[in-house]
């Protein structure tokens, strides 16, 4: 594998990991999936310096997981009769003109390509085009959410950042009894605009992030490696469910005051770095300069890695009727691809 070295990534607590010194072109298999095992208890992964392209990356990332677009899943779902053919549901009135702009989009981005492997960059052909964006998590206000996205940089990434804020350690700091108040408590999520990005361009696609109004998901939650933490992304969430507002505000920003510190802004070093990082309990966000970047973005679910670790499949519930709820929304997403 070369001389790999790991060091943990400043104020994540142990939640983030560098990884430098891997040679991609004699990496086997069996060592990658030994790195997908090591990024199961490390929710944040930065490999540096991979000499990797488009292609080679998504071959790599579906040894983790398999490929996830929830709003395309649900669409193909919607209309079976299609057989997921995209010039199918073009053409058919029974598909209103929104859905058809955001399949427009999410094809102008690179949905259609294999692996739906999106283009994130400035010129006006990807997601996010433009700016920094907040914090924030994707997919955030459903409640099957997808729990993995990997970004490979391609070109003009040195100017930017990609930061991220990790929950564990914030929520293992709080006493006992804080900590099993925050377990009963179940967030209200709603699409709010302008949450994510700061020169207010809202992508059809983004704007797909809550589905449902006032969706219902708990806010203590597990990773696929089996981490408690916080599902508390600040694009989404509105309010805590059967709280007082006032009471909801005053807990909410309190919780943010004190996850603050558990966050690191990684200012990218190589155009070809590899970042991958955890949707479930995690939260990033991008900074500086996006004039000429282009990254490719995989989003993915942890499946193998599931498997390798529990047996079972990813279940982010730790109480009913959420557990049952997820199930069931995981049969129309899975059918995606
Ligand atoms: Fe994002």
């Amino acid at each position: 594998m070369g001389r790999k070295r790991l060091s943990d990534i400043p104020n994540l607590e142990g939640y983030g990991v560098f990884v430098d010194g891997i040679d991609f072109q004699h990496l086997t298999r069996e060592e990658w999936k030994e790195l997908g095992m090591l990024h199961m208890k490390k929710p944040v992964m930065v490999i540096r310096n991979t000499g990797l392209k488009r292609q080679h990356f998504h071959k790599l990332m579906k040894i983790w997981g398999r490929d996830r677009q929830n709003y395309a899943a649900t669409l193909f779902a919607k209309y079976p009769w299609a057989n997921k053919d995209r010039h199918k549901l073009m053409d058919s009135p029974e598909v209103t003109d929104h859905e058809k702009a955001i399949l427009k989009e999410y094809d102008k981005i690179g949905g259609n390509t294999s692996g739906a492997v999106l283009r994130v960059c400035g010129d006006g052909t990807g997601l996010f085009a433009h700016g920094e964006l907040l914090w924030h998590s994707n997919e955030s206000g459903d409640i099957a959410f997808t729990p993995g996205v990997a970004l490979l940089g391609d070109h003009g990434m040195t100017e930017s950042a990609t930061g991220f804020m990790v929950t564990t350690p914030y929520y293992y700091s709080l006493s006992e009894s804080m900590r099993s108040e925050l377990d009963e408590m179940v967030l209200v999520h709603n699409f709010q605009d302008g949450k994510i990005n700061v020169e207010g361009e809202n992508n059809l696609l983004y704007k797909n992030m809550c589905p449902e109004p006032d969706t219902e998901i708990p806010l203590v939650i597990q990773s696929p490696g089996g981490i408690k933490g916080l599902h508390f992304p600040y694009n989404t969430t509105t309010r805590i469910k059967d709280y007082p507002i006032e009471e909801s505000v005053r807990l909410l920003n309190e919780i943010r005051w004190g996850l603050d510190k558990y966050t690191y802004d990684y200012w990218w070093e190589n155009d070809d770095d590899l970042l991958i990082f955890d949707n479930s309990i995690v939260q990033h966000r991008r900074l500086g300069d996006t004039s000429n970047r282009l990254c490719h973005r995989y989003q993915f679910d942890y499946t193998y890695l599931c498997y390798t670790l529990t047996r079972k499949p990813y279940q982010p519930y730790l109480q009913e009727p959420y557990i049952s709820r997820y199930i069931d929304r995981m049969k129309t997403v899975k059918l995606t691809f």
